[in-house]
């Protein structure tokens, strides 16, 4: 099959796109996909880098990728929720079952490419391919992070650090459809963009800093990962939690010591988001996707032999929205 892969560590320039790489193998419980569309996300780049071997090894050749818009072509024997032909999205783990440190592995970037079939949802029918494959992964982050950490409610107040990034513009927009107040904080470029996604008041970044604010958040989101709870503690309402989209040595402790925390009066919660692959958070996405509760913003899309440009591109941080890989023809001509 046809896939971009790296044989080492490094920039772009590792990526190469051959003709003969072998179609993956699935298990009982996994899925094959004809990959149309994959999306682009800043672990791939940390993937390609090396920075993630720890969790994710260095096994060459590699395909980088986790996220996904295509078609079932195969399935295993214990996998059951699919039909052959089914328009399918998602972040994919070809691990066959979820590793111990929850850390998927990729392999996006191909014709073909294997997942367990609980990592999957049906694609929603107003999306294109492209469109569908910018969704899962910074859509789940945020999914994930609001309602399990955040726990936003309507009347909620909420500020999102970094909201016109990839995960940012998710946030925004499934906070305003939780009913929370959302305070985003992005550059100029970006206010108008983040107020049609429901923003309520906005703050540029490059000219305030958001520590000097004089008001209080039930909620602060910092998917930008350029402020920390100590920073913004005075910020956080009595209850108020502080999300990092960064997992480190405070948050981590600070995560599991809460409960013990609270017994001795303490209120104010850090903890951080970690995204892991979930057919079921996707299906609810795609119900508000069809209610138009959320959309994919994209910015550019590539081909698979345009695969270092599109990597650069991702990477300078000049893309507004998602950057998409079309892997096959297919993925146009089957725009709704
Ligand atoms: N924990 C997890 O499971 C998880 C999952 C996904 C992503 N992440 C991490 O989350 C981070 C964000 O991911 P992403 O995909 O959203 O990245 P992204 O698309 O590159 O977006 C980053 C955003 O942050 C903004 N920004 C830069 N400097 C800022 C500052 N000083 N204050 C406020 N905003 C600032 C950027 O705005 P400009 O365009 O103006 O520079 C941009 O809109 C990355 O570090 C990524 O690795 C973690």
């Amino acid at each position: 099959m046809r896939a971009a892969i790296i044989n080492q560590f490094g920039s772009s320039d590792m990526l190469t796109v051959v003709n003969n790489h072998p179609s993956p193998k699935i298990e009982d419980n996994q899925v094959l996909i004809r990959v149309y569309a994959a999306g682009l996300n800043r672990i791939d780049f940390l993937t390609r880098q090396g920075d993630l071997k720890g969790v994710r090894g260095k096994k060459f050749p590699m395909i980088l990728g986790n996220d996904i818009a295509g078609v079932v072509v195969e399935r295993g024997r214990n996998a059951t929720q699919f039909q052959v032909g089914d328009a399918v999205y998602g972040m994919i783990d070809p691990n066959p079952s979820l590793s111990w440190t929850k850390f998927t592995q990729s392999g996006a970037y191909a014709e073909f490419a294997v997942t367990r079939e609980e990592t999957l949802a049906k694609k929603p029918d107003n999306l294109s391919y492209e469109e569908a494959a910018a969704i899962p992964l910074a859509c789940l982050t945020a999914y994930q992070a609001l309602l399990q950490k955040g726990q936003i409610q309507p009347g909620k107040s909420i500020l999102i650090n970094g909201a016109a990034g990839g995960v940012g513009v998710f946030a925004v927009q499934l906070a305003k459809a939780w009913g929370a107040n959302i305070t985003a904080v992005c550059s100029e470029r970006d206010r108008e963009l983040v107020t049609s996604l429901g923003a309520d008041s906005v703050i540029n970044y490059k000219e305030e800093n958001i520590t000097d604010l004089q008001r209080q958040f039930d909620c602060i989101y910092d998917v930008a990962v350029t402020t920390s709870f100590s920073e913004c503690r005075h910020l956080l309402t009595e209850n108020g939690v502080f999300i990092s989209n960064i997992v480190n040595a405070g948050n981590f402790m600070s995560s599991l010591l809460f409960p013990i925390g609270r017994m001795f009066g303490f209120r104010k919660f850090s903890t951080f988001a970690f995204v892991f692959p979930s057919g079921e958070d996707l299906k609810t996405i795609s119900t508000m996707v069809e209610k138009g509760d959320i959309r994919p913003i994209l910015d550019k899309q590539f081909s698979l032999d345009e695969i270092r440009e599109a990597h650069d591109y991702s990477e300078s941080g000049k893309a507004r929205g998602k950057v998409v890989i079309n892997i096959s023809n297919e993925a146009q001509e089957k725009r709704p």
